[in-house]
């Protein structure tokens, strides 16, 4: 396994690895790396010959009072997660690398980025599309796997793709989850073991939700009480949001179906986690 810092030594690596014929397949994550994270590895080992994996915590889409400096950080245990997982490469640029002096470009998905975790974090999904259209550019992938844990980001990532022409292929993996539901997360690290425990909330909303929907509950606003109540149960959570939302252009609706989302921001403490599921979808 190699590791690269070089944005100009990665370009070259995969140049001359899709000059060689390889594809390649991509994983872009800001480390910490937890299960979640391989899965995505090991679906991306089985869809290219190289699979190149880039851990960079990426200052541009964090706000001013977010947690940039706190995100955990620990490269050793990533190379180890990485080398397991079957990774060719991790790409860790520096900051100043990917945003030199002078910098000025940024890609902006308009619409898809305005509810949800656009609305409660302003500038987030501008800097993740900036970052992601970049690193595009140096791994020049032929396919690049997210999960749907965060669920606007992949909708956002696919319509930049597809509105900008991107060749590549765009790969949703579903959420993988701690034993007892709660969806894994790098900043489940900052979670104490009340919280731990508290942080539970989230999942056990989403499952009384489709439960009720299985039994043949359809308006929005009962099933919406309902993921309201159980979480307002809960010491120290506070609800960022809590939409019930159409799963593939994110309007709100007021009827649920099959297809509807469930997309939860809840605070346990002060760490912000997201959660959720689409009523009728498999878990
Ligand atoms: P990060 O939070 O590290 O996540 C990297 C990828 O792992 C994302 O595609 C995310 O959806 C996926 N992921 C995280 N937790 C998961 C889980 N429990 N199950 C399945 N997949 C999971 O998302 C980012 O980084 C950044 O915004 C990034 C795209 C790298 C741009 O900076």
């Amino acid at each position: 396994m190699h590791i690269i810092e070089s944005v100009a030594e990665m370009q070259t690596f995969s140049r001359e690895s899709r000059t060689d014929g390889k594809t390649i397949a991509f994983v872009p994550t800001m480390g910490f790396l937890h299960e979640g994270h391989a899965s995505l590895m090991h679906e991306g080992r089985r869809r290219g010959d190289i699979l190149v994996l880039s851990i960079f915590v990426n200052p541009a889409q964090f706000g001013p009072t977010e947690d940039y400096d706190a995100y955990p950080r620990d490269l050793a245990r990533d190379r180890q997660v990485a080398a397991s997982a079957g990774v060719d490469v991790i790409f860790a640029p520096k900051a100043s690398d990917m945003y030199p002096r002078g910098f000025q470009t940024f890609v902006n998905v308009e619409e898809l980025t305005l509810p949800l975790c656009g609305a409660s974090r302003p500038g987030h999904f501008r800097g993740v599309t900036t970052v992601v259209a970049k690193l595009f550019n140096i791994v020049m992938p032929h396919v690049a796997l997210f999960g749907t844990k965060d669920y606007q980001q992949l909708a956002v990532i696919r319509r930049m793709v597809a509105d900008l022409n991107m060749d590549l292929a765009i790969v949703g993996m579903p959420i993988v989850r701690e034993a007892d539901g709660l969806a894994m997360s790098s900043r489940n690290a900052y979670l104490g073991p009340e919280e731990r425990e508290n942080a539970l909330c989230l999942s056990r909303a989403l499952a009384a939700a489709r439960s009720l929907f299985r039994d043949g509950e359809r308006s929005v606003a009962t099933l919406r009480e309902k993921v309201l109540h159980i979480i307002g149960e809960v010491p120290g959570a506070t609800i960022d949001y809590a939409d019930f939302r159409d799963s593939d252009t994110l309007e709100p609706i007021e009827t649920a179906n099959g297809q509807t989302l469930i997309a939860l921001a809840v605070r346990i403490g002060t760490t912000r986690l997201i959660d959720n599921c689409i009523l009728e979808e498999e878990q």
